[in-house]
């Protein structure tokens, strides 16, 4: 136990078993028995009587809300790795530190990707739809022809961890020659690591990628880094597939580009206004769309909540949490 009274706590959403156990071996802990997203004001009140909130990507933690309130928290361990939907900023200003769960969800999610990318390869949607209406016309040597994976090359924007670990998958299983794009400069290793080429520009990775693989955070900075000038340089045959955030495609451009065909599909586990998927997108044949599974496994979920513990027993235990943001 830290101290003499436990830190009192608020998990805004329900965590695998083993992990919300794990929790009240160390902390008072107070769980949102009703799994709903909290409202503006539930998390208002959550940072006014905890010492900590244990936010995820449901919850919007905005500078208004944060100004608006007096906190008690001096820590939003958030659970999952992006945090595009916490003002760090604001939170910095506040005195709140802001941590997060890199590094226990890289694998799963890059086999999302990697499912994605198989899945819309060979057109496993369109055909799982035929024979569920039963409009199946039976086998025949032109039947729902995909397009080979082996030997394509697979542009990953964003070479972080999780990036990293889908040109693994590609390359290596795969036989994918891998051009990435990072804003930051890329180390030498880590492209030697999967035979990768970086290039000067998300242009240059576009027009020469069959697959374009979303690996960059969300957030203002990224906004929009996929729009109709990005998706007219994508080949008409390529597929774009995004695990990252909604908000770095310009949906309605990529509408545009599905329905006109001018790139030959994609491939969504995350939208622009989650849980609203638009009925235009909706209505695209060409067109995956999975509801945000990328860490959805019972390992990672459970690691992600591990791994929250561990930042936050460092925080309360005066030391600095290995995965703090802000
Ligand atoms: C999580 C994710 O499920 O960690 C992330 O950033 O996108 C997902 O894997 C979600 O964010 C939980 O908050």
């Amino acid at each position: 136990m830290i101290g003499v009274s436990k830190p009192k706590i608020v998990v805004t959403r329900r965590w695998p078993r083993a992990a919300e156990s794990a929790l009240r071996e160390d902390f008072d802990v107070v769980l949102n028995e009703s799994d709903r997203p909290f409202t503006e004001s539930e998390l208002k009140k959550a940072l006014e009587s905890a010492d900590a909130v244990l936010p995820t990507v449901t919850d919007r933690i905005s500078r208004e809300l944060i100004e608006g309130c007096e906190p008690r928290a001096t820590i939003l361990a958030n659970y999952g790795v992006g945090h595009s939907h916490i003002d760090l900023e604001a939170a910095r200003e506040r005195g709140i530190s802001v941590t997060n769960t890199p590094d226990v969800l890289s694998e799963c999610t890059a086999d999302l990707a990697m499912t994605m990318m198989l899945m819309l390869a060979r057109r496993t949607s369109e055909g799982e739809r035929q024979v569920r209406t039963g409009s199946w016309p039976g086998w025949c040597p032109t039947h729902l022809l995909g397009t080979r994976v082996s030997g394509k090359t697979l542009g990953i924007i964003g070479f972080g961890r999780i990036g990293q670990e889908v040109a693994k998958r590609a390359h290596y299983g795969f036989g994918m020659r891998i051009v990435v794009y990072n804003r930051s400069p890329i180390p030498k290793s880590a492209l030697e690591a999967c035979g990768a080429k970086s290039a000067p520009s998300i242009e240059a990775l576009l027009t020469q990628s069959d697959f374009v693989s979303l690996h960059c955070p969300g957030g203002g900075a990224n906004r929009y880094l996929i729009g109709a000038e990005e998706l007219n340089h994508m080949k008409p045959s390529a597929y774009l597939i995004n695990t990252a955030r909604g908000e770095v495609i310009d949906e309605n451009a990529l509408v545009n580009a599905l329905w006109f065909e001018t790139i030959a599909g994609a491939g969504l586990d995350v939208y622009e206004t989650e849980p609203q998927v638009s009925d235009r997108l909706r209505s695209c044949d060409n067109v995956i769309l999975l509801p945000h599974l990328g860490s959805a496994t019972q390992e990672t979920r459970a690691a992600m909540g591990f791994r929250v513990i561990q930042n936050l027993k460092a925080f309360f235990a005066g030391a600095r949490p290995q995965d703090l943001v802000a």
